[in-house]
Parts: structure tokens; C-alpha cells; sequence
């Protein structure tokens, strides 16, 4: 088999594509990010890209080549230096920020999808996941808050259930899915880890576990939703 993981070098990225690598199911195992990384397995294949770049997508997919029987998006932005992010209040919004969230969350996975999607095979099962939040989910939203981020996410939910509509003609048996990974403890959640509860956040390699678990697990029939790590569907 065939895999891509675009954003290797983040913290969910990089164990997906570990395990992956790892994986003697897998043949080739893309691993995509802004700036080179080693190939530390036979199988892996190195490549970079950045999703504000079309043209690399489309080098990558060039790249390559054949069909993908997985492809995972784990980039993603919550907030950086220099930015007010994330939003408290209505009152912090910002357009530039904003822009760049959108960017990082929407925009960039779905150029993504764009140059990827034609390499699923048509006539057997594959998957194409994307790293979304729980904190995307519209009927999920208790707390508030995030406000960029948030929309960011279910503009990027309601991508992925477009697209899977779309190639559900194309590709039966595909499946294209946003995934919420759990807290994580990666550089992406680390302002925000203190005050929750023990047990919460998990491992990088605990989350890429059960995700590529659960993926295995998934049928076309569920194609274009929202699952938490552990398979369970939340609402959009
Ligand atoms: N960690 C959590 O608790 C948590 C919870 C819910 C959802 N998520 C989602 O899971 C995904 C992965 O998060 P993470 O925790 O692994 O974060 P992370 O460690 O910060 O990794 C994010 C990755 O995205 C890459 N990236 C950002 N913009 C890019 C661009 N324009 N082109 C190419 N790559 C780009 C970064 O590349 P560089 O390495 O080059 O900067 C980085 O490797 C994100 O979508 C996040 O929203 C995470």
C-alpha cells in the first residue's frame, strides 16, 4: 500500500507518519513537510511542500505519481507569537489573524484535497483524513470562545462533507473523513494544557495509534463526518 501524511514534522503529524513508516503493510509512506526531514525507513519518502503554495502541491502530487490507499493533513494553526490568538472575545478579532487561521485550517488542507483527491483509486477502499477539532463542531460548541480557530475547523468540516458528496460518485468505496485527535500534547496545545484534568492530554504516538486504528475501521458508508479518535461520530 501507499500512504501520504502532509505536515510530518508537527507533533500528530511526525507519529503518524512513524507508525506508518513503521508499518510493513506500507510500500511507500509520503512524508510532506515545509522543510526536508530524513527518510528513516526504507519505505519512507520524503517531499516538501507548504500548503500557501499551490504549485508545490501540485509538484508533490506529481511526486507522487500512483494511487494513495491513505492520505492524512495533519497542519493545522491555533495560534503564534506575534498574533492575539485565540480570541476570547469578539472584541480581540482581528483580520489579519484571522486570515491566517483560515489560511492554515481551511484553505490549506483543501488545497490539499485539490491536488490529492484524483490519486484515490477509484475501484478499491481508500481514505483521506484530515486533522479537524472537536472545537469545529457547531453542535458540540458549549464554551465559546477560539472564535478563528473554531470557524476555521467547521469551514474545513463542511469542506469535508462536500467533497465526500462529490466523490462518492467518482470513488464508491473512498472514504473522507475530519478527525479530532484528542488534546494532544504537542507545541500546537501546550499554552493550554494547564488546569485540565489529569489523563486528558494525551501522547502524540497514543493519538496516531488510535486514529490509524480507527481509520482502518472506517466504511464508505460513514464518509464526509466528524469522528473523535475513538470512533465516535460528533455532530457538525
Ligand atoms: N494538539 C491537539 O491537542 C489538537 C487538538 C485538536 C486538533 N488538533 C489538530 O491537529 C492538527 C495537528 O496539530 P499538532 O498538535 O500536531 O500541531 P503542531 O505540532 O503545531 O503541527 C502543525 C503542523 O502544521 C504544519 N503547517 C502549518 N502551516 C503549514 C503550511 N502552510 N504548510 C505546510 N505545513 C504547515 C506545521 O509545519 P512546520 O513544522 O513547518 O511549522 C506543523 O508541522 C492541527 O490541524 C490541529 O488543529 C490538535
Amino acid at each position: 500500500m501507499r500512504a501520504a501524511v502532509f505536515g510530518a514534522r508537527g507533533g500528530i503529524g511526525a507519529a503518524l507518519a512513524a507508525q506508518l513508516c513503521a508499518d510493513p503493510a506500507y510500500a511507500e509512506v509520503w512524508i510532506g513537510s515545509r522543510s526536508p526531514l530524513p527518510a528513516t525507513t526504507p519505505s519512507a519518502r520524503p517531499f516538501t511542500f507548504d500548503s500557501d503554495d499551490e504549485a508545490s502541491l501540485a509538484a508533490a502530487a506529481a511526486a507522487i505519481g500512483g494511487e494513495l490507499d491513505l492520505v492524512l493533513v495533519a497542519t493545522g494553526l491555533l495560534h503564534r507569537e506575534g498574533l492575539p490568538l485565540p480570541e476570547k472575545s469578539y472584541r480581540a478579532l482581528d483580520p489579519a489573524a484571522m486570515a491566517e487561521l483560515y489560511r492554515a485550517n481551511t484553505i490549506g488542507p483543501a488545497m490539499i484535497a485539490k491536488h490529492l483527491l484524483p490519486l484515490l483509486p477509484r475501484s478499491r477502499r481508500a481514505v483521506f483524513a484530515v486533522l479537524s477539532a472537536r472545537v469545529g463542531s457547531i453542535g458540540d460548541n458549549r464554551l465559546g470562545g477560539w472564535h478563528s480557530y473554531r470557524a476555521a475547523k467547521a469551514a474545513l468540516n463542511m469542506l469535508v462533507a462536500n467533497f465526500a458528496i462529490e466523490c462518492r460518485r467518482s470513488n464508491p468505496l473512498a472514504v473522507i473523513a475530519a478527525l479530532h485527535p484528542g488534546t494532544v500534547d504537542t507545541p500546537l496545545s501546550a499554552p493550554f494544557q494547564r488546569g485540565l484534568p489529569a489523563g486528558q492530554v494525551q501522547s502524540s504516538q497514543a493519538s496516531a495509534a488510535a486514529l490509524l486504528g480507527f481509520l482502518a475501521r472506517l466504511s464508505a458508508e460513514q464518509s464526509g463526518g466528524l469522528f473523535a479518535a475513538d470512533g465516535t461520530r460528533l455532530p457538525w
